[in-house]
């Protein structure tokens, strides 16, 4: 039987329908509201308001439940690939072997990036954010292939998109990198393995072999990373694919949002505060004291997050992964015990446990970077490697829903009403 929310307004009852997705989430459907009412509705931030329906990823912030296409992301950490689940947010099901075969040589046939856009990354200062770069270069690679550039790609298309982006990001990053080292690029060997290729590329020398765990802990990181449902970023590329501009226009689009600290950018700013709470002698209690200050712009980055109220998932595996690898590589860092510190101290302290405030994904996945060797700047590049899968999925969905429509959010206007203009001399 359908359900309705009773709306009074003005003397008049409204019914609205309400939609309940296959997990049981309820909303309201406020898509006639304007157009019966007269009336907006107001939610800044969009902190409770569904922009979409999607098969892609269910998150469940007060359980602490990710999964992506139904199965759950511990699952997947620990049994699949990061291509596989790149296969799975983008195709909806795991594939069978023929069909990862194939698609993991879609992916390998577009290894190389067009000359064109070697030039283009050498073009930059090697002191540049690799972000800029990133972003550039994505977005550069509609000039080398036109074909994209058109309102409506075919499926055949859509999918030689996806995996030829998920071929050159892998490709751009470890090429800038070398070159900020004064090295010469490295060229893809895709039969290692999507990982243990991008590992090689950028640092890769004769002798150089990738430890398959260490392989593996930067496989796991990526899947943990691949999608996030509406974040800012996948909220971005469907806002900008939208208005149908095309597919590189929307990624590079999604790249710019992610690099902001509040979303993708926190992992480079939890480093970074670890480091100066290292280097101002380590009183990391001071630090939260700081955090809690609301005269203090100051904010404890890796915490905190618009869904999860409990914990979040992707963080409880990181965290095991930081000891693995550090174990692995035989590394000490006095960063990791600064970190565990806040974390121990954050969890009990009211002002964290009364906001629901807890580590996130960004907390521990730097100190697994730093391990390996990735500098600083590169950690939320390492982020874009991640979550591409999950923007190209949610990109593909969009486009093929006849029922999408242009992004277009309303506003309430608090400007100055109407008033006659006044010539310059008169003011
Ligand atoms: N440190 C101190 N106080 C915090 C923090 C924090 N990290 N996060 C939230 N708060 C406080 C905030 O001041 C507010 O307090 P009050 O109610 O007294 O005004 C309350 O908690 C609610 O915060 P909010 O800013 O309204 O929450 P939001 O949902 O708009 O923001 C967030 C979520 C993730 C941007 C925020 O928690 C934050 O800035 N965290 C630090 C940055 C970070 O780690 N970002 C990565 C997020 S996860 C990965 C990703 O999305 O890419």
């Amino acid at each position: 039987m359908s359900e309705f929310a009773k709306l009074e307004l003005d003397g008049k009852t409204y019914e609205l329908p309400v939609i309940t997705g296959t997990e049981g989430e309820k909303a309201i459907d406020i898509r006639a509201l304007r157009g019966t009412t007269g009336y907006v509705t107001l939610d800044s931030g969009y902190g409770n308001t569904a922009s979409t329906f999607s098969e892609i990823t269910f998150l469940d912030g007060e359980q602490g439940v990710l999964r992506y296409r139904g199965y759950p992301i511990e699952q997947l950490a620990e049994k699949s690939s990061f291509q596989e689940v790149a296969y799975l947010l983008n195709f909806g099901k795991l594939p069978s072997e023929r069909q990862f075969n194939d698609w993991k040589e879609s992916i390998n046939s577009f290894s190389t990036l067009p000359e064109g856009d070697k030039k283009i990354i050498e073009a930059f200062p090697t002191s540049s954010h690799p972000m800029g770069v990133i972003v550039s270069v994505v977005g550069s690679l509609s000039a080398y292939y036109p074909e994209y550039n058109i309102p409506m790609l075919s499926d055949e298309q859509r999918r030689k998109a996806i995996a030829q982006l998920m071929a050159q990001v892998k490709t751009i990053i470890p090429y800038f990198y070398r070159m900020t080292q004064g090295l010469d690029p490295v060229k893809s060997k895709p039969h290692k393995g999507y990982t243990a290729d991008f590992l090689n590329m950028m640092y890769g020398a004769e002798d150089y072999e990738v430890n398959p765990e260490v392989a593996k802990a930067l496989d796991v990181l990526l899947i943990l990373h691949a999608d996030h449902e509406q974040n800012c970023s996948a909220s971005t590329v469907r806002l900008v694919g939208s208005s149908h501009a095309n597919v590189f226009a929307s990624i590079s689009a999604g790249i710019y949002a992610l690099w902001g600290q509040l979303h993708g950018g926190a992992n480079q700013a939890v480093l970074e505060m670890l480091q100066n709470i290292q280097d101002n002698g380590g009183d990391y209690k001071k630090y939260l004291e700081k955090a809690k200050d609301k005269n203090d712009p100051f904010r404890l980055m890796g915490f905190g997050h618009r869904v999860y109220k409990n914990f979040d998932p992707r963080a409880k595996i990181i965290k095991k992964q930081c000891d693995k690898v550090l174990d692995v590589l035989g590394v000490k860092d006095p960063l990791l015990d600064i970190a565990r510190g806040l974390e121990e101290e954050a969890l009990k302290d009211d002002y964290f446990v009364e906001r629901k405030l807890y580590p996130n994904v960004d907390f521990y996945s730097g100190i697994i970077y730093q391990a390996l060797g990735i500098p600083t700047n590169m950690f939320t590049a390492m982020f874009v490697l991640g979550r591409l899968p999950g923007w190209l999925a949610q990109w593909k969905e969009m486009k093929e829903d006849p029922t999408s429509r242009i992004g277009r959010p309303r506003q309430i206007y608090t400007g100055k009403t109407v008033r006659d203009y006044v010539s310059i001399d008169q003011r």
